[in-house]
């Protein structure tokens, strides 16, 4: 390729990018991808011949850009995903040129990793000795705190290997609450722990863990003879943004020889918020926490976090040695701290640009605006004849029903298509979750860019469709 058909490639993208991102919240949050469309994407066309850089532009312009997940508009509030901050789109670019492996080798990416783990760490609440990966996401993260957790505890009780493992692994037993995001349970198969061994605590009215449940099913495991090793807590249940305080949990763990791994995927930070510290009470204390800066930092997709109070337990679990890699003993590679050995360098940088960006205060304010935005919109929900507010918070997931609904008992599936018909209509964005065994409508707010009037187009959106499913019926 010429080097000018490149430099001129590029910078008609990056002109594309800007206009994208500033007329994006002015289309429908997200467009159905038409089927045929949909086949032709995801049949594969590979064609004999290679072809120029030219149609790169218009194929992402016409055929991907119009459908999107709908992060980016500022009135999506389906899943708690956020949109991409400026400075990290820059950087994804940056990084993705200079194309260095975090998981080898001595470069400065790895080395900023280190340092952007720590900025992490520390933002969290955890202590300065706290390290960790940066990782694709929460799912990761989760898996590599439980398999580094079961690492530990193995090794405490002599049984890494040989005949002892096999044994004592056939007895390990793991605890979340029944709030907890599926991918802790994915974690734990991963690891090879069955689900009849990994324990879904009950919650208390707050929806937080039951710690005396909890703490009723560790002692019954042991007395079975079997051997509990972990607990992992939320600090934000997905479903509707409760905290579970990290103190008492830790506690028990301590006195049971239990690892405490808090799922902090979207809440992880927020601690840094006055309102909630108490909430976060005993955080410096975990012995692990996941955070996701893809959600609550608009970090682009996709960067979490696995942050570990002693790094080497996290090393003692993932390092390998190859005869081809001869890593420095003094600054070990981060490959030796993960299941991945070629990493992007793209995570490092976003992370960096967007905490650089924002600064301490810039955080703050950010997970500030969110926790504004919620209490607005459970205000409105409250003032609405139509609307009943259900339990949620602290953190900014807003769950929510509609007062009348069909009085044959399909609630639920009422509810299902509302959120439905909302989707089509392309003006808001939210999707449902279970709550007490009915489905009704959760809004989490996690956009920058999000404001009030999204929020009030959000209510207004949510009664014009049930409007019109009532309308449709009564015909
Ligand atoms: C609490 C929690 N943990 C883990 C995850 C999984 O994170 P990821 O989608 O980044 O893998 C999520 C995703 O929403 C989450 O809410």
């Amino acid at each position: 390729m010429h080097p000018k058909v490149f430099r001129d490639e590029l910078v008609r993208a990056a002109e594309w990018v800007a206009d994208y991102l500033e007329q994006l919240p002015e289309g429908p949050v997200t467009r159905p991808v038409p089927d045929a469309h949909r086949r032709l994407l995801a049949t594969g066309s590979l064609p004999e011949h290679g072809q120029g850089l030219g149609g790169l532009l218009d194929f992402v312009e016409k055929s991907i850009a119009p459908y999107p997940t709908g992060n980016g508009h500022p009135a999506f509030f389906a899943w708690i995903n956020s949109p991409p901050s400026q400075p990290g789109v820059i950087a994804e670019l940056l990084a993705c040129a200079i194309n260095a492996t975090c998981g080898m080798g001595e470069h400065a990416l790895m080395d900023l990793e280190r340092g952007v783990v720590r900025d992490l760490a520390e933002l969290a609440g955890l202590p300065e000795a706290a390290g960790g990966v940066l990782t694709s996401g929460g799912s990761m993260a989760n898996l590599l705190c439980l398999a580094t957790a079961r690492h530990w505890f193995l090794q405490r009780q002599g049984a890494t290997d040989g005949p002892a493992y096999d044994q004592a692994h056939a007895r390990l037993v793991a605890y979340h609450s029944d709030q907890a995001h599926m991918s802790v349970a994915k974690a734990a198969a991963v690891i090879g722990l069955p689900s009849w061994r990994l324990r879904a605590v009950p919650t208390t009215d707050d929806r937080c863990m039951d710690v005396a449940a909890l703490r009723a099913a560790v002692e019954r495991d042991r007395e079975a003879g079997l051997l509990p090793f972990c607990v992992v807590s939320n600090l934000g249940t997905t479903a509707s943004g409760a905290i579970d305080t990290p103190a008492p949990i830790t506690d028990l763990c301590r006195q049971y020889g239990m690892w405490h791994h808090a799922d902090g995927a979207w809440g992880g930070l927020g601690a840094v918020l006055p309102e909630l510290a108490a909430a976060y009470r005993g955080i410096a204390d975990l012995d692990s926490l996941t955070v996701d800066p893809h959600k609550a930092l608009s970090v682009p997709v996709g960067c979490g976090a696995a942050l570990v109070a002693d790094p080497e337990s996290l090393r003692a679990a993932f390092a390998f040695r190859a005869s081809y890699l001869d890593g420095d003993q003094e600054w070990p590679w981060l490959s030796d701290y993960t299941v991945e050995l070629t990493r992007p360098g793209t995570r490092a940088l976003t992370l960096w640009a967007t905490l650089r960006h924002l600064g301490r205060s810039g955080v703050t304010a950010l997970l500030s605006h969110y926790q504004d935005l919620a209490r607005y919109l459970r205000d409105r929900i409250q003032e609405h004849p139509g609307l009943d507010l259900c339990d949620s918070g602290p953190l900014p997931v807003v769950c929510f029903r509609l007062h009348t609904t069909p009085e044959d008992g399909t609630s639920s599936a009422f509810h299902a298509a509302v959120a439905s018909r909302l989707q089509q209509r392309g003006h808001a964005y939210l999707a449902t979750v279970e709550h007490r065994g009915e489905t009704i409508l959760r809004a989490c707010v996690c956009n920058h860019l999000t404001t009030t009037a999204d929020l009030d187009t959000l209510l207004h959106e949510v009664v014009t469709s049930a409007q019109h499913l009532v309308g449709t019926r009564d015909r």
